[in-house]
């Protein structure tokens, strides 16, 4: 505790908080590593003690991001990712908070394994909130003890990386979910039709001589579980949504009640799969895989009208001795956490499709909400979660700068325009760019 007023004032930014409504040049004011106020006359303030002024001239000031979907891949794999590392390279994407998968070895189906990555995220740069596996081992065949996970904190459920293709499986734990009042996460993507494949089933597919994941499979998987949430009124979150018709199955969804919530990642409004011919960048074999332009316009068309509510990166790190090999033979999933920020300005924002306020809102309050997050705003009295960022700074995606242990990005090489500026948790800058 200081005897100043305020411990940190992050003066002169232009303020963006879509949960308060707020977007105008003003001061942030932190004590004791909470939000003290929103001041916009700096006569409020005019004695300012010791306390640490951050010149935020020129920047945005935004509540910290909060990333949806994010591997860490602890425990075991410690040699792609670890809490630490993931958290680390969180803090310099801008991010405060991640959800982390279960797909770790052991699965975290347990209670157990959900406090374990929670203690090891006890000193971390970012906040940690743990989803448990919908079934034991995530192998689609027993149920995990659902209360348990929640009893100890897990915030949502999914086998993400699998799809639950046992509907009776799928029924139950969504009516669990619905007991504890947590989502249930999908990935949508029809076992039969997709395993083995490898990339979009399409034309480029046939002429690359590659086995393809269709989209219908995707498709199928939502109907489906648009399906299941109708009739049991459990809350269904669909992860890294890929294709038209799964847009448009949301779409319909949504405007009948139902209580469905989605995601997207940069991938999917950046990328279609004509890249992949260019060099065979194994960073581009992930799932569900990169599609079609008309796929991609349709991923933008949800983002702009509501339909997806999120904005996550699927950070998945891969060892590079892994992805150094044949494209069909890499494991799926590139590393996100440190290029969203600059992809979704350049290209969302920079392109006209969404304003500051809408992408921001998509990467902090609706996470917030779906997952139930404490954060998300700059509410006064809550932790001083803070991302700044220079939106006009244009800077060269560089391998070598990473945080994350992993280097499995498709962007490396890319210039993006927008960075991060600094990122503060809990009142603490974790993140100073140039420095
Ligand atoms: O590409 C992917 N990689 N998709 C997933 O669903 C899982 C992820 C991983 O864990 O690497």
């Amino acid at each position: 505790m200081s005897d100043t007023p305020y411990d940190m004032i992050i003066k002169g930014g232009r303020v963006i908080d879509p949960a308060l409504g707020f977007g105008k040049d003003a001061h942030v004011l932190i004590k004791d590593g909470a939000i003290a106020g929103i001041e916009t006359d700096e006569a409020v303030f005019g004695d300012i003690g010791n306390a640490t002024v951050l010149d935020a001239t020129g920047k945005l000031v935004v509540p910290g991001l909060i990333d949806a979907h994010v591997h860490l891949r602890e425990p075991g794999r410690e040699d792609e990712e670890t809490v630490i590392t993931g958290c680390r390279a969180a803090a310099a994407g801008g991010f405060t908070a991640v959800c982390c998968m279960p797909n770790t070895s052991p699965v975290i189906d347990n209670q157990e394994t959900v406090m374990f990555v929670q203690d090891r995220a006890e000193v971390a740069d970012a906040r940690v909130f743990v989803v448990g596996a919908i079934t034991k081992g995530s192998q689609g065949k027993e149920l995990s003890e659902i209360g348990d996970l929640v009893k100890v904190g897990a915030v949502a459920i999914t086998d993400d990386g699998h799809w639950v293709e046992n509907s009776e499986i799928m029924r139950r734990a969504m009516e669990y979910s619905k007991m504890f009042d947590i989502p249930v996460m999908d990935h949508a993507e029809e076992t039969t039709l997709c395993a083995g494949g490898v990339v979009n089933e399409s034309f480029e597919s046939t002429r690359l001589g590659l086995t393809g994941r269709p989209a219908v499979g995707e498709e199928i998987a939502v109907l489906r579980d648009l399906a299941l949430c109708r009739v049991t009124g459990a809350r269904l979150h669909l992860q890294h949504l890929s294709s038209r018709r799964a847009v448009d199955a949301v779409r319909k969804a949504k405007a009948e009640g139902i209580r469905v919530t989605a995601e997207a990642c940069p991938h999917h409004f950046i990328l279609t799969d004509e890249a992949i011919a260019e060099e065979f960048n194994t960073s581009l074999r992930v799932n569900p895989p990169l599609r079609s332009a008309d796929d991609r316009e349709a991923i933008i068309e949800g983002l702009i009208d509501g339909t997806i509510d999120c904005i996550a990166s699927d950070h998945a790190p891969h060892a590079e001795e892994e992805k150094d090999c044949e494209f069909d033979h890499a494991p799926p999933g590139m590393i996100g956490l440190e290029t969203t920020l600059g992809l979704v300005k350049t290209f969302l924002i920079d392109k006209g499709y969404l304003t500051w306020a809408d992408a921001v809102a998509k990467m902090t309050i609706n996470p917030a909400r779906i997952f139930n997050l404490p954060g998300g705003t700059l509410k006064q009295g809550l932790p001083a979660d803070i991302t700044i960022i220079d939106p006009d700074r244009v800077w060269t995606v560089d391998a070598k700068k990473f945080r994350s242990m992993s280097r499995n990005s498709p962007f490396v090489g890319w210039e993006l325009t927008g960075q991060v500026y600094r990122t503060i948790l809990n009142g603490r800058i974790v993140f100073e760019q140039d420095q």
